[in-house]
């Protein structure tokens, strides 16, 4: 298959509707779309993928009223949220309705539901005119692309187009929260942050595996998924601990006072910076042979929430 690269969302948009996949950008990351309503192109996904089938798949939407046709009902800590945040990088998980396919939800009872902010995508997703399920564009296990190019890398010829668009903003995927009990659960924290949340419903909470994941870094029964460069990664507190060897490289906020042997060496403005950076750096590491990428330790607050969990996962090798 030859892959389509085009900057029109017009065209990308035809191959949605003909039952192929596309990759698009959003705010967070690259996604790979199929029709949601179209069984044959959603099991596409998985086989471009290299996806496990039992990982459930978020719906993608430009406008409330399309919650009706995919969720049995909207509970009301649900209805405060998309007030709040959609359009934006927020997934909601809802109780799903039967149309919704077994293969998008992996056979569960809910749907994850999200309408992105960016207006690429918005535009995009207008003229599929259907909702549209979407993975992050990358080969399983692989960190998501915060580019066209790391979409090609991964899936030239095996999926039918790319919308190119930048680099995209936030650079890490949403916030994933469970809103089917009567206390919502961040299941994956992102750039919507646990204190936004609580603003709304201070009842809000952070899933154990979560919280675990960031805070018992070393203990070995805890299963992680991997977002994960070819290279080590490993955690310092300052970029001055790092060990000098050949094949090193640095992502941090803090600037290291010697650079002797890095071979890569990304020094972020701020939080948003780093997050926005994270996965690219992954991949240049990879190009560039690098076998080891330290990254600075963040306090787990606010974005620091999503940038650890992402960093953590990619350690657990
Ligand atoms: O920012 C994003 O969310 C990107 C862009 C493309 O929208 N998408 C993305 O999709 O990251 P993916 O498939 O890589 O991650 C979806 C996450 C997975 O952790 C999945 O388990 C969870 O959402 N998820 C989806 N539906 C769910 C459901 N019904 N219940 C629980 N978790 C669900
Ligand atoms: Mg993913």
């Amino acid at each position: 298959m030859i892959t389509r690269i085009t900057t029109s969302s017009r065209i990308a948009a035809a191959f949605i509707r003909n039952g192929s996949l596309a990759a698009f950008p959003t705010e967070t990351v690259y996604g790979l779309g199929a029709d949601a309503f179209n069984e044959k192109a959603v099991r596409k996904i998985f086989i471009a993928k290299g996806r496990p089938s039992d990982n459930p798949l978020i719906v993608h939407i430009t406008s409330t009223s399309e919650i009706e046709r995919l969720a049995k009902r909207i509970p009301a800590t649900a209805e405060k949220f998309i007030a709040t945040f959609f359009p934006g990088p927020l997934t909601i998980i809802l109780p799903k309705r039967e149309n919704v396919s077994p293969l998008i939800t992996a056979g569960l009872f809910t749907v994850g539901i999200r309408m992105p902010g960016h207006t690429v995508t918005q535009k995009f997703l207008h003229e599929c005119g259907t909702p549209v399920v979407a993975p992050s564009a990358n080969r399983s296990g692989r960190p998501s692309p915060t580019t066209w190019q790391a979409v090609k890398h991964d899936l030239d010829g095996r999926i039918a187009c790319i919308l190119k668009d930048d680099q995209t903003e936030v650079g890490l995927e949403s916030t994933v929260v469970d809103c089917t009990g009567s206390i919502p659960i961040i299941l994956r924290a992102g750039a919507v942050t646990l204190e936004q949340l609580r603003k709304i419903i201070p009842a809000t909470r952070v899933a154990d595996h979560l919280r675990h994941g960031v805070r018992a870094a070393k203990s070995p029964g805890l299963k992680y998924r991997h977002y994960a460069p070819k290279a080590r990664v490993a955690i310092v507190s300052s970029p001055e601990e790092i060990p000098p060897a050949t094949a090193s490289a640095y992502i941090g906020l803090a600037q290291p006072v010697s650079r002797h042997t890095l071979k890569l060496v990304r020094v972020c403005r701020n939080l948003s910076d780093y997050a926005h950076s994270l996965f690219l750096f992954f991949r240049q590491c990879d190009e560039a042979h690098v076998q080891r990428i330290y990254c600075q330790v963040v306090p787990d607050t606010g974005l620091g929430l999503a940038l650890m969990d992402r960093i953590m996962r990619a350690s657990q090798k």
